[in-house]
């Protein structure tokens, strides 16, 4: 991660503490969980997604994101939730080291580069128990944001901070790559409205399979 990107966003969770309501996409994964397993989430903000998870499951949850700030802040705010830890680290380069039945990232692997993307990926195959899932949403190259700002690298660019638009055949195959398999694919718009922004984003669910 870069510095200018983790100023970036600690910056942004100045303003931003307090976790809003969950995500629709935390609403799409939740059917999928199971009581008493294990789940991370790569990159929580300020811990939306992370709290809805929690506080609906019995799942002991990592929620990791760069912002020292935010993570200081989330785990004083969480109150006695035993079963929900906010971690400070980089997800390119983890080094905890469980096995963990899920893992979960919304719109952070665009947050990072191919390369960091494939690290998060590698270390999320070799942490997955058999037939454990990792879950994605991610920004796509046909978002209405493409293109704004400067194009420092392939579908790169930088406005206030950096995005990496995705390519889903790129992403599958990396996933593949790293030793998990594919079980959905979705890119549609409607799956992630913003205010007047309605991008079309991409949804995978990939298997750890035995
Ligand atoms: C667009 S926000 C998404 C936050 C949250 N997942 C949500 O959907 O509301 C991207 C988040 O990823 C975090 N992030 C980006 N790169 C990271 C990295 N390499 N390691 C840890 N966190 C990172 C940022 O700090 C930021 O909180």
């Amino acid at each position: 991660m870069s510095t200018e990107e983790k100023s970036y966003w600690s910056e942004y969770y100045k303003n931003h503490s307090k976790p809003g309501s969950q995500s629709l996409f935390a609403d799409f994964v939740k059917p999928f969980l199971q009581d008493k397993t294990s789940m991370i989430e790569l990159g929580c903000g300020n811990g939306r997604d992370a709290l809805f998870f929690a506080e609906n499951t019995t799942i002991k949850y990592w929620a990791v994101d760069q912002c020292q700030n935010e993570v200081d802040f989330l785990n004083e705010y969480k109150g006695k939730m035993p079963n929900l830890t906010f971690l400070a680290d980089d997800f390119t380069k983890l080094k905890i080291d469980e096995k963990l039945n899920y893992a979960y990232s919304r719109f952070t692997l665009h947050s990072v580069n191919k390369e960091g993307e494939r690290r998060a990926m590698k270390w999320v195959s070799d942490h997955l128990k058999p037939n454990g899932l990792f879950f994605i949403e991610v920004r796509s190259t046909k978002d209405e944001l493409y293109g704004q700002g400067t194009n420092i690298g392939e579908h790169e660019f930088i406005t206030d901070h950096y995005r990496r638009f995705v390519v889903k055949e790129d992403m599958i195959e990396n996933g593949i790559e790293a030793g998990l398999k594919l079980i959905y694919s979705l890119q549609s718009k409607g799956l992630a409205p913003y205010k007047e922004n309605d991008p079309e984003v991409i949804r995978l669910i990939f298997l750890k399979s035995i």
